[in-house]
């Protein structure tokens, strides 16, 4: 029986000697339930009771040594994959990357981007207000009563009788008045509603840019000297402001602005339709009705205010000739900028 021991002990580390062999199937064939020692150990009791410790002994350490010696072979096997993962998954640091292309802002929002810029530049702070605005705040508190003309060219769109989507970024002065003490030196740049059909100049979405300053002492020359400033930022150092008399409800003198066209210089081109001058937006001094509305003494404090179409700004600095480019997101046309 010994003999069988040792010659089980020796085959069995053969087989586990050569190379690519299947440790699980050796393991089975020599210490399975049903393989060589368990059937040798079946046999002891055939022994006399002197042989039988001595053999069950021995069965027991040929039983640890070839243990032993798939236990490190399983430790062996594990070492050589991940030896051959790390040789064959190799990274190369130094190769070039695979490129990966980054957008940049929407036209829309640089434009807006950059407006902000030059009015943050002058010490303006940015307000918002809702899209989804009272009546009251979009018209009433703006000098606009419920029968008043002004409401024709700003019609929008109604929730109810007294919400409505804001068909101008105004309500943010007002809404900014009601519970800032002056001096307030804001912008409010969002978006605005109206009810109009979409062309090359018009579109039910759209966006725009109020400012609003209120102090002691503030006038029309202030008001020319800010957009002076903010022309030359946008369009160039040349430019030059004209303002035309006209009517806002919530201003009172009130102006449109014009720009001398960045294109021609003011000698008359396609871009100005010959005129020299661009205009480019609504401006005056706040209406004491407005100050007086929002809590405000006029006899204290004066103001002005302005506003300006995003939409319109972008068009012009970089001379397209169609909003709906600016709606459609085809990145060929988008990309250009
Ligand atoms: N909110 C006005 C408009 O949409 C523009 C404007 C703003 C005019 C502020 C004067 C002062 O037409």
């Amino acid at each position: 029986m010994k003999e069988k021991l040792l010659s089980i002990k020796e085959a069995a580390m053969a087989a586990l000697s050569a190379p690519d062999c299947d440790i699980e199937a050796i393991r089975v064939q020599y210490l399975g339930k049903k393989g060589e020692l368990t059937a040798v150990l079946r046999g002891m009791g055939a022994l006399t009771p002197e042989e039988r410790p001595i053999i069950g002994q021995m069965a027991n350490d040929v039983r640890a040594e070839i243990e032993e010696a798939i236990a490190k072979m399983g430790e062996a096997a594990k070492s050589a994959l991940i030896e051959k993962k790390l040789r064959e998954e190799k990274l190369d640091v130094t190769q070039p990357g695979i490129p990966v292309s980054v957008g940049h802002k929407h036209l829309l929002a640089k434009v807006q981007h950059d407006l902000e810029d030059i009015f943050i530049g002058m010490g303006f702070t940015i307000a918002e207000g809702p899209e989804v605005e009272y009546d009251y705040y979009n018209f009433q508190a703006l000098n606009i009563p419920p029968d008043h003309p002004a409401r024709d060219t700003q019609d929008t769109f109604y929730i109810t009788d007294n919400i409505l989507l804001r068909s101008q970024t105004s309500p943010v002065q007002a809404r900014v008045m009601e519970n800032t003490e002056p001096p307030i030196r804001i912008i409010s740049p969002g978006r605005v509603y109206r009810s109009d059909a979409v062309d090359a100049t018009h579109s039910p979405l759209f966006h725009q840019m109020e400012g609003l300053v209120v102090d002691k002492g503030i006038t029309m020359g202030d008001l020319k000297g800010t957009l002076e400033i903010f022309a030359r930022h946008l369009f160039g150092e040349d430019t030059k402001v004209r303002f035309r008399p006209h009517h806002f409800p919530f201003t009172e003198p009130s102006a449109e602005v014009d720009l001398s066209c960045f294109a021609c210089g003011g000698k008359g081109c396609r871009l100005c339709k010959g005129e020299g001058w661009i205009e480019i937006l609504g401006a005056g001094m706040v209406h004491p009705n407005v100050l007086r509305c929002c809590g405000i003494d006029p006899e204290v404090y004066s103001g002005f205010a302005f506003g300006l179409g995003v939409e319109r700004a972008a068009l012009l600095k970089y001379h397209i000739d169609d909003m709906r480019l600016l709606y459609e997101n085809d990145v060929r046309f988008l990309s250009q900028f």
